[in-house]
C-alpha cells in the first residue's frame, strides 16, 4: 500500500509548488524587447552560423515530423520517452502557433534556463541541461536563422504524460534536484581542439542525455557520464562511448569516429540505427571535418568507465 501514500506525497509537493508558482509569477512578459535590435542581429552571416549551430544541435530531429513529411522546425513529432509521449512544438516563426512573437531573450530562456517567456518549466525531454552551456553567440546566430525560416502554421499537439509527470509545476522541483545551469566555461589546461570538443559534447551536441545513465527520476548520474545505459531516453539501450577498451570505444581510432559521425558507418562495417542515425544524419554529417575532429579528441580523452 506504499503507492497511494507516495502519490498523495507527489500531488501535495505538487500542488506546493502550484502555489510557489502562481505567488512568484511570470519572470518576463513575451513581449518584451530583447535590448538587442532585431535588425542587428539577423545580418546574413548570423544565419549562417545559426544553420551550423542548429545542425550541432540536432534540433531539426526532434522539432521536424520527418517520418509524415512534416515541414522543418514545424512540430508534431512523437517523441516517446519512459517518462510519457513528447510531441515537440512548432519553432518556426509563426505568430500563433510558432514563436513568432518571440524576442532572443526568450529563445535564451528557453535554452539555458528551461523555462517558457510566461515563466512555466520545460521537460527536460528538451534537452536544456545540455543547451544551457550555450554561448551567447551561438544562441544569437541560432535565433537570427530561427526568425529567417518561413512561418509555417502548425497547432501543437499536448503531450501525453501519465501522473504525476503532467503536473509541470513538478518540473521546478525536478530542476532543483538535477539541472546545473551554467554557461560552458572550458579548461584552461587543455588546448582549443579539446575544449572546443567539449563544448560540441556536452552543450550543442547533448550526447549525455542518451549517453549517460539515469536515476528513477530521470536526472543524469553524472559519475558515469557518457558511459551508456541499458535503457536510453527512448527505452533502448545506448552504447558506452568513453574510451573503455571492452565495453566503450577504447579500440576506435580518431578516424573511425569522425567516419562515423560523418556517415554513420562503424569501424566494423555495419550502420548507426535508431537515434544515432538520426544524431548523425540531421546533426554530425552537416559539421566540419575540424568540428567531427574535436569530438573524437574529447572522447579519446575522457576517463574509460565500464558498463552499462
Ligand atoms: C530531444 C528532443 C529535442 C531537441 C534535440 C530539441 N528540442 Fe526543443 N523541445 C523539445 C520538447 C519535447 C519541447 C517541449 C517541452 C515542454 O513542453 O516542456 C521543446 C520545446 C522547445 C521550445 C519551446 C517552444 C514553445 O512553444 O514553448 C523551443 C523554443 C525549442 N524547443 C527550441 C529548440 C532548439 C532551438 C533546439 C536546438 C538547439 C531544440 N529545441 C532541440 C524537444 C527537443
Ligand atoms: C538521441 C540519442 C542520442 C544522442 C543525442 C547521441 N547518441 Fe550516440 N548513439 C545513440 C544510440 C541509440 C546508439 C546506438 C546506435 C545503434 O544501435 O546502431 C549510439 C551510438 C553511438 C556511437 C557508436 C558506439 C558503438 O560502440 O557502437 C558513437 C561513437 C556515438 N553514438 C557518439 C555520439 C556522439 C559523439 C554524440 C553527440 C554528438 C551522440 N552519440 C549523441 C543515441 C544517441
Amino acid at each position: 500500500m506504499a503507492r497511494p501514500a507516495l502519490s498523495l506525497t507527489v500531488l501535495a509537493v505538487a500542488l506546493g509548488l502550484v502555489a510557489f508558482a502562481v505567488a512568484t509569477g511570470p519572470r518576463r512578459g513575451a513581449a518584451q524587447t530583447t535590448g538587442q535590435p532585431a535588425a542587428e542581429s539577423v545580418t546574413g552571416e548570423s544565419v549562417a552560423r545559426g544553420g551550423y549551430v542548429l545542425h550541432a544541435a540536432g534540433c531539426l530531429s526532434c522539432h521536424t515530423d520527418s517520418k509524415n513529411n512534416g515541414e522543418p522546425l514545424a512540430g508534431g513529432r512523437v517523441l516517446p520517452t519512459p517518462f510519457g509521449t513528447f510531441y515537440p512544438p512548432n519553432i518556426t516563426p509563426d505568430r500563433e502557433t510558432g514563436i513568432g512573437g518571440w524576442t532572443l531573450e526568450d529563445l535564451s530562456r528557453a535554452l539555458r534556463e528551461g523555462r517558457a517567456p510566461d515563466g512555466r518549466h520545460y521537460y527536460p525531454a528538451f534537452p536544456y541541461t545540455s543547451y544551457t552551456g550555450m554561448t551567447d553567440q551561438d544562441v544569437a546566430d541560432l535565433w537570427a536563422y530561427l526568425m529567417a525560416q518561413p512561418p509555417i502554421a502548425r497547432a501543437n499537439r499536448a503531450h501525453e504524460l501519465p501522473l504525476p509527470f503532467r503536473f509541470r509545476a513538478l518540473l521546478g522541483l525536478w530542476k532543483a534536484l538535477f539541472f546545473e545551469p551554467g554557461r560552458f566555461t572550458g579548461d584552461s589546461a587543455k588546448d582549443a581542439t579539446w575544449n572546443r570538443g567539449a563544448y560540441l559534447v556536452g552543450a550543442l551536441g547533448h550526447c549525455g542525455e542518451c549517453h549517460t545513465p539515469r536515476n528513477a527520476l530521470g536526472g543524469m548520474d553524472r559519475s558515469r557520464r557518457l558511459a551508456g545505459t541499458a535503457k536510453g531516453p527512448q527505452g533502448k539501450k545506448v552504447p558506452n562511448i568513453t574510451p573503455d577498451p571492452k565495453e566503450g570505444i577504447g579500440d576506435w581510432r580518431e578516424s573511425d569516429i569522425t567516419f562515423f559521425l560523418k556517415t554513420g558507418f562503424l569501424p566494423d562495417g555495419d550502420v548507426a540505427g535508431g537515434a544515432m542515425a538520426e544524431v548523425i544524419d540531421d546533426g554530425t554529417s552537416h559539421l566540419t571535418d575540424a568540428d567531427r575532429a574535436a569530438i573524437a579528441v574529447y572522447l579519446r580523452g575522457l576517463d574509460p568507465l565500464s558498463g552499462p
